[in-house]
Parts: structure tokens; sequence; C-alpha cells
């Protein structure tokens, strides 16, 4: 689609939402052209608390289903619609609240700590969430002594244990986009451009070998971090006309150059797309406007239990993103 194609779309998505009195959120794994047609861009955290405090009528949600209901969850009496129904997430789908309430036969006095990438019936038996911007203090919030399962993401859940030293079963989840971005890829790139800044998702299956070679000092220490999308682009704004290596989808690199276009950033697997993201197209953002769908609602009872659990976590706040302690 050329400029002026673009142009008259964009235009008729702002008046469809106009009409119904619709706020647009949308991930930073959206497809640049979604990206920018909407109100707010964000991180899973960002979009939860801006989800909160909407004041439109209806919020689309142009990311995945789990987003879509954690907003509907937090804001009950709105509408939420979400472009695509097909937009899953293969992390989430590797947990089920029965797996959850097993896990609490086994263990009554144990704590479940659940990242946002989950269905709203995991989260309505968990203690409290998290996401990859805010799961370190999460669980330096919870009481000592206490055992607890972390769930699902494996490579997130193992940072953070070994950020907390907390006593922590990981769940075995994975996400197929990120566990793909591999510890072979970083040293590679990192070995091509050896000054350059490294930003790793906590996702990603190169996570843990980043965190080993910055301890090894093969990493520069003040130049490697583990940062959710949102903390990516928060640092994207510090590095003047530097250069940073992205190791996280690669849609993320539409609001890291935004933020800084005098920098050069460069994906660490250019092959890590979200196929779920990538569901959100031009054209079912005008269908979901036009023709009020697809409607996103969550069970009652469900959707309180789960409520508890978000508002836990959204009441700690991002205090400090996942950076390796000692990290500038
Ligand atoms: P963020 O919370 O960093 O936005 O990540 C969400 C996600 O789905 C990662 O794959
Ligand atoms: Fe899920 Fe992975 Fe896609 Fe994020 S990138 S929505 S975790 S499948």
């Amino acid at each position: 689609m050329g400029a002026a194609g673009y142009e008259k779309w964009a235009a008729e998505v702002r008046a469809l939402a106009r009409e119904r009195d619709a706020v647009i959120l949308a991930h930073n794994y959206q497809d640049a052209a979604i990206q920018d047609v909407a109100d707010y861009v964000g991180d899973s955290l960002e979009l939860s608390r801006l989800a909160a405090k909407a004041e439109a009528s209806t919020i689309v949600f142009c990311g995945v289903h789990f987003m879509a209901e954690t907003a509907k969850i937090l804001s009950p009496d709105k509408t939420v619609l979400l472009p695509s129904l097909e937009a899953g997430c293969s992390l989430a789908d590797t947990v089920e609240a029965a797996d959850v309430e097993r896990w609490r036969l086994q263990n009554p006095d144990g704590l479940v700590v659940s990242y946002v990438n989950t269905s709203a019936a995991v989260k309505a038996l968990s203690d409290v969430c998290c996401t990859s911007a805010n799961a370190v203090d999460v669980v330096e919030s919870l009481p000592e002594g206490k055992k607890i399962l972390f769930l699902p993401d494996f490579f997130l859940g193992s940072h953070v244990a070994r950020e907390t030293g907390r006593d922590i079963e990981v769940w075995m989840g994975e996400c197929h986009v990120h566990a793909k971005i591999t510890p072979e890829a970083l040293r590679k790139k990192v070995a091509e451009d050896p000054t350059a800044e490294v930003f790793v998702h906590p996702e990603c299956g190169c996570s843990t070998t980043a965190l080993d070679l910055w301890s090894a000092g093969d990493l520069p220490k003040e130049r490697t971090r583990l940062l959710s999308t949102g903390a990516m682009i928060r640092r994207a704004r510090e590095i003047g006309p530097g250069r940073a290596l992205v190791a996280t989808e690669v849609g993320i690199l539409h609001q890291l150059r935004a933020a800084n276009p005098e920098a050069t950033f460069e994906a660490v697997d250019g092959s890590a797309v979200c196929p779920f993201m990538k569901m959100t197209t031009q054209e079912s953002l005008i269908e979901a406007l036009r023709n009020g769908i697809y409607e996103i609602e969550v069970e009652q009872e469900t959707a309180k239990a789960a409520r508890r659990a978000l508002e836990a976590m959204i009441a700690i706040g991002p205090k400090s993103i996942a950076v390796p302690s000692g990290a500038a």
C-alpha cells in the first residue's frame, strides 16, 4: 500500500473509531501500519494499565487473545474487540487451569505467579500476575519462605529465580518465537558487532546465555540488558547515535527506530516473527471497527478472581525492569 493508500485507510480507521467511541491499543509487535494508526502502542504492562483507565466505551485491542481478555477483566464495563479471534499465543497455550489446580493441591501453602501470557482461567487460580517488566519486583514482594510456582515461561522464570534467589518451581513453557532466538545467533551477532548495545527479551532462548556471557565479562556489563519491550524503547532513547542488537519479535524495531532515528537497531534473528501478532491486518482492523467484532467476554466469576491477581500486580508497579543486578 502506497502513502496515499495508507492515509486513506488510516483516515477511515480514525473515523470509524470516533463513531464507535473506541480507543485503539496496539502491542509493540504489531505490524508498523497498525502501530502507526493506534492511539497507544506499548508493552503488556503499559497496555494493561491503559486498558484499566480507558475512558472510551470500546477498546480495540490490536494484540493477542490473552491481552484482550486482560483488558476486559480490568475494564468489565467496556466493550473489548479483538480483530482476529485466531490471534492466540503459543506460550499461553502451554498451561491450563487444571495444571494449576493440581499444583495447588500438592502445594497448599504455595504461591502462584502467572505471567500475563496466560488464559483468564489460569490467572483466576493465581495469587498475582506479572509481565516481563516487573517479574522480579512481583516475586520479591511475596512473603519469604513460601514455595512459588512461576508460570508459564521457563526462560523468564529461570531469570527471576536467579535474580531473587527464591524457592521457585519454574513451569517448562516457552514461546515458540522467542525460544528459537538461540545462544548461537546471539554469540554470532555480538562477535560481528562487539561494541553494540544488546537488548534481550527475557523470554528468549538466548537470555540465559546473555547473562552467562555478561557474568563472564564476554558481554560488556554497561551495554547488556534484559528488557521488556517497553523498557527497550526507553533505553533506545538514551543511546544517541549508537547501535543495538535486539533479541525479540521484530515488530519492536519500528518503535525503536521511531524512538531514536539517529541510532541503528538490528534484529539478532530477523525471522523472529509472531504469526499471532501479525493476524491483525489492515482489513481485519477495519472490519472490527465497522462490525464491532470480535467481542471478548470473560465469565464473571473467572473475571473476578483474575482481576484480583492482575490488580495485585498493578499495585506493585514496575519499580525496576528485569535488568541483571548491578547493571547500569
Ligand atoms: P512484553 O510484556 O515485553 O510486551 O512482551 C509480551 C509478549 O508477548 C512477549 O512475547
Ligand atoms: Fe505469545 Fe510469543 Fe507471540 Fe508473545 S511473541 S504473543 S509470547 S507467541
